[in-house]
Order: C-alpha cells, then structure tokens, then sequence
C-alpha cells in the first residue's frame, strides 16, 4: 500500500500499546514518514514526559502546541488545562482557575472515573474536527489503561443523562468508531507477555470500544542474520572464535524466539503487521527515527492494497 493512502485513510491515528513497547517511537517514526510525504503532523502526547521531544532532540513539550521538526508540530495535553480552556470557552473562564486550582478535577475524577479521559479526548477530538494537520498522532497512555482510555466516551454515556459531559462522551464516540476518522495502531514487541497482551487489547477495543484497528506494529526485530557461525578456516585467536560462536549462538537463538512470536501473533489476531528493526543504540536521536520512519514506509508498502477489509 502506498504511505500516502495509509496516511489517508484517517485523520486522527492513536498509537497504543503496552508499557515501553515503543509507542513514542512508532508515534515519532509515523510522524516523520508522514511529514517526509508532505503532509502537516501534530502529535499529541498525554502522559506527561514520553521522551518524544528528545526523539526529535528538542525540548519537553508544553500545552501549547510547537514545531519539533519541519511539517510536524506537537503539544502535551493534561485534563486540568483542558478542563480550563473547556470551561472558559464555556464562559466560566472566572471561576475555573480556581477550581482548578483546588484540585476539582482529581475530586470529579474520584467520583466519575474516566472524567480526565474524556476531557483529554474531547480535546483531541476538537482538534481532530478543525482539522489541525493533515495527521494526528495520539501517543496514548501505557499498558491497559489505553483500553480504559478509550472506553471512558462508553463508560460515562452510561452513567451521564445529560449535559455537556453526555454530548462530549457522545462526540468523542462518534470520532472513535468512525474509521474514516479514527483508528487505532497497536504497538508490541515480539516478546511472550507483550504478544499475549496485545490480542487481548486488540479483541478488547475492537468488541468494546468499537474503534478500528490499524495494523499491528512488531518492534525491535533483530534483522535476520544467516552464517552466524565463524566460516571453517578463518584465522582467529581460539578464545576469540569460542566467544564469537556464542554470540552467534546467542543471536540465533534470539532470532527465532522472535520469529515463533511473530508466528504466533500472526495465528492469534488477524491483523497485518508492519515489522520495525531493533537499533543499537542507547538514546534514539533524530537520526534513528529517520532511520525506522524508512523501515516503516518500507513495511506499509509491502501491504496489500486494501488492509482494511475485515
Ligand atoms: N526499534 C527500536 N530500536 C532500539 N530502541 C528502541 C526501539 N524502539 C524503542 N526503543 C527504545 O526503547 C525504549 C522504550 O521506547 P518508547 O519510549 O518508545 O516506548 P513507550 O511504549 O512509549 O514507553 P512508555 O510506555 O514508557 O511510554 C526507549 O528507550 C526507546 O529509545
Ligand atoms: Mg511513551
């Protein structure tokens, strides 16, 4: 499938997955393929530090929304500044800092469970309905609050008769179960525990959420390496050849561990999956997302052209 069409076929992509998968990186790695298409990016990030600024060796982020790299902007919402901008283009712009300021939000969040979700994606959402960029990432919270997350619009339609909170629960609910809107990209690593996890989120958002789903992103492949043993006749040290076996022992084995994970998501959850390598590397700099935004546009292009088919 071509990027651009991939690109295209929702506004608002959310990048979720378990806790340190790689959602920030996949999220900087879409961001900067999709810029390179030329298309205008805004990431959205919800948890506070993420490291997605460093990615782009820019500062943290802030609410107010910045260029980190050509054609892609990005902002880091909280629930109370969206509750306050909420509440003052509402006219309550008065009596909200204080509110806020008394710690409103965590009582109603205590009383109400799901309140800060949706005051986050009601923003998300507002800006996905001004069309803010041609593209909008979520980089969404850890592990299985990104089910919670998204199921708050549900949960508190449920509880809520009326109101604002009611036709915004509803609002962000159309938004999320409307492909052509919204989908979600799961993260995972080919790894036992994060596999398992994965299918059980992917089932989980799509019965109950109702949202979407994108392909699966597999990350941290190591690259398939044959002729892991030293060829007969090279001339090294003994020590030196017995350690470089084991390394190449040790890599093989590595390999297919990966390979039976990626098997098995494959015959558990009928999702296409795009394949991203592990880098070497302690920090991911600018440089390393470049480098994965390639493996990813390489890996959407080996899709079929029609991904979404049921
Ligand atoms: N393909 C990769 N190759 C090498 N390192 C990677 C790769 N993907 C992610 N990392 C590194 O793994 C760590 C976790 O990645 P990242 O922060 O993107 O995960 P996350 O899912 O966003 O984590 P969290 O749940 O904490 O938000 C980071 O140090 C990142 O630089
Ligand atoms: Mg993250």
């Amino acid at each position: 499938m071509d990027p651009r069409t991939f690109c295209a076929q929702s506004r608002l992509i959310v990048v979720a997955g378990k806790g340190g998968v790689g959602k920030t990186t996949v999220t900087a790695a879409m961001a900067r393929m999709a810029a390179g298409l030329g298309l205008s990016v805004l990431i959205v990030e919800v948890e506070g530090k993420t490291g997605l600024a460093a990615a782009f060796g820019a500062e943290d982020l802030e609410y107010d929304e910045r260029e980190l790299a050509p054609g892609i902007r990005a902002r880091s919402l909280t629930p109370d500044v969206a509750l306050l901008e909420y509440l003052d283009e509402h006219g309550l712009g008065r009596i909200s800092k204080r509110l806020v300021k008394a710690g409103l939000v965590e009582v109603v969040s205590t009383a109400a469970p799901g309140i800060k979700d949706i005051l986050i994606l009601g923003k998300v959402k507002q800006l996905e309905r001004a069309g803010a960029a041609d593209l909008i990432l979520l980089d969404a919270p850890a592990a299985g609050h990104a089910v919670s997350f998204l199921m708050s619009p549900r949960g508190l339609r449920e509880i809520i008769r009326g109101g604002p909170l009611r036709s915004q629960s509803e609002e962000v609910l159309d938004m999320l179960t409307d492909p052509a809107r919204c989908r979600v990209m799961l993260v995972t690593l080919a790894e036992e525990t994060p596999v398992n996890e994965v299918v059980e989120t992917a089932f989980a958002l799509e019965d109950r959420v109702g949202v979407d789903l994108g392909p699966v992103v597999v990350n941290g492949l190591y690259p398939v390496l044959d002729g892991l043993e030293t060829a007969p006749g090279t001339d090294v040290a003994p020590d030196l050849a017995a350690a470089l076996a084991a390394a190449g022992q040790f890599r093989a084995r590595r390999q297919e561990l990966q390979q039976a994970q990626v098997a098995r998501l494959a015959a558990d959850l009928p999702l296409p999956q795009l394949h991203l390598p592990t880098l070497f590397s302690v920090d991911l700099v600018p440089r390393h997302i470049d480098e994965l935004a390639s493996a990813l546009a390489a890996a959407i292009e080996a899709l079929p052209a029609r991904t979404e088919v049921a």
